[in-house]
């Protein structure tokens, strides 16, 4: 028997080193030390060795085991490492490695996120409302009568059902104003806005808008010129100097565009309309207040203002874009600059 096992290890010893893959490596596993294999059926002979020679013969069955397992071992990993080897043959791993470009926030989402950080400061909360919205949140409740030429069906895109997508932003005020519990309403209420504009360098049919709204029992004008002159001193630079416009739009009274001043290289300073403002019109509070049926908004104590702006105007001011489209064809060479 002792001879039978030498005989078994170096007969298996010379066939493992001529196996080639992991395959033939595992069909030779199984042949010697698989449950059938001859490791084991000569093991389930050692019942009949005579006990004296047991030590022996029990040691040496040991080592043929072991020997063969180690030296399986060793040829899987000698495979594994040709496989490997051969894998990377042609390559040069010593070139230098492809750079990944990292992403960044579009130009947009950084300036309406820095709006709304300042405006954060000063104490405004961010609102949301629907861009499907009623003729009432859009138009009639903001003062806007039936015949304005903002609500002609050549200016609004309107839904089968009557509901339209948002001209503005101004509808988020009528929202909040007409489920806030208590005062003061101190809004920001950036979102997309929609009209039926020809596409052209300054005009998109979507673009982006940020509101806001102030209510109380005493704001004034005066709140009004302090909070948008310190926030486009903010977002546009220490020195920006802001000018009121008067204007008109139903929702508020007085209104006002505002303007700001421009001193681009080598240019002549120059006046560029960026926002709309005004007082809240006692009339949107008379209808609000019908709508809440309580007196939160009574337009004899309350007062408020409201502005408005183009997100996308913003951003073309601060970065010398000239054409509009560009913000939202998502070209790299473009984007890749901000
Ligand atoms: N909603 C107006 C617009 O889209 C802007 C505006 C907002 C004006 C708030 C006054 C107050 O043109």
């Amino acid at each position: 028997m002792l001879t039978q096992l030498d005989l078994l290890q170096t007969e298996g010893l010379a066939a493992l080193s001529s196996i080639i893959d992991e395959a033939g490596l595992e069909s030779f596993r199984v042949a010697y030390l698989g449950k059938k294999g001859s490791v084991t059926t000569i093991a389930a002979g050692m019942r009949d060795v005579p006990p004296d020679l047991k030590p022996a013969v029990g040691a040496k069955l040991n080592e043929v085991r072991t020997t063969l397992t180690v030296s399986i071992e060793e040829k899987l990993l000698g495979l594994q490492s040709a496989k490997d080897a051969e894998s990377v043959t042609g390559i040069d791993v010593t070139l230098p490695g492809r750079p990944s470009t990292s992403g960044a926030l579009h130009p947009l989402t950084r300036i309406r996120d820095r709006a709304i950080q300042t405006l954060r400061r000063m104490g405004f909360a961010l609102a949301d409302g629907p861009e499907i919205e009623t003729e009432w949140h859009c138009f009639d409740a903001l003062n806007t009568p039936a015949d304005h030429p903002a609500r002609n069906e050549k200016d609004t895109f309107y839904l089968p059902d009557g509901r339209l997508l948002r001209t503005h932003t101004s509808s988020v005020q009528v929202r909040t104003m007409e489920s806030v519990k208590s005062l003061p309403v101190r809004i920001i209420a950036p979102g997309a806005a929609y009209r039926r504009d020809e596409i052209d360098a300054t005009h998109l049919s979507v673009f982006n808008q940020l509101e806001c709204l102030y209510v109380d029992r005493d704001v004034s004008l005066a709140d009004l010129k302090g909070t948008l002159e310190y926030f486009f001193q903010e977002m546009l630079g220490a020195q920006t100097q802001v000018r009121f416009r008067p204007h008109f739009f139903p929702f508020t009274e007085p209104s006002f565009e505002i303007d700001v001043k421009l001193e681009a290289k080598g240019q002549e300073a120059r006046w560029i309309e960026i926002a709309g403002c005004g007082m809240v019109d006692p009339a949107v509070f008379q209808a609000i207040s019908q709508q809440r049926g309580d007196a939160l908004f009574n337009p004899d104590e309350v007062t408020g203002f409201a502005f408005g702006m183009g997100i996308d105007r913003l951003a073309m001011i601060l970065h010398s874009i000239t054409d509009i489209r560009h913000l939202i064809e998502n070209d790299v060479r473009f984007l890749g600059q901000f």
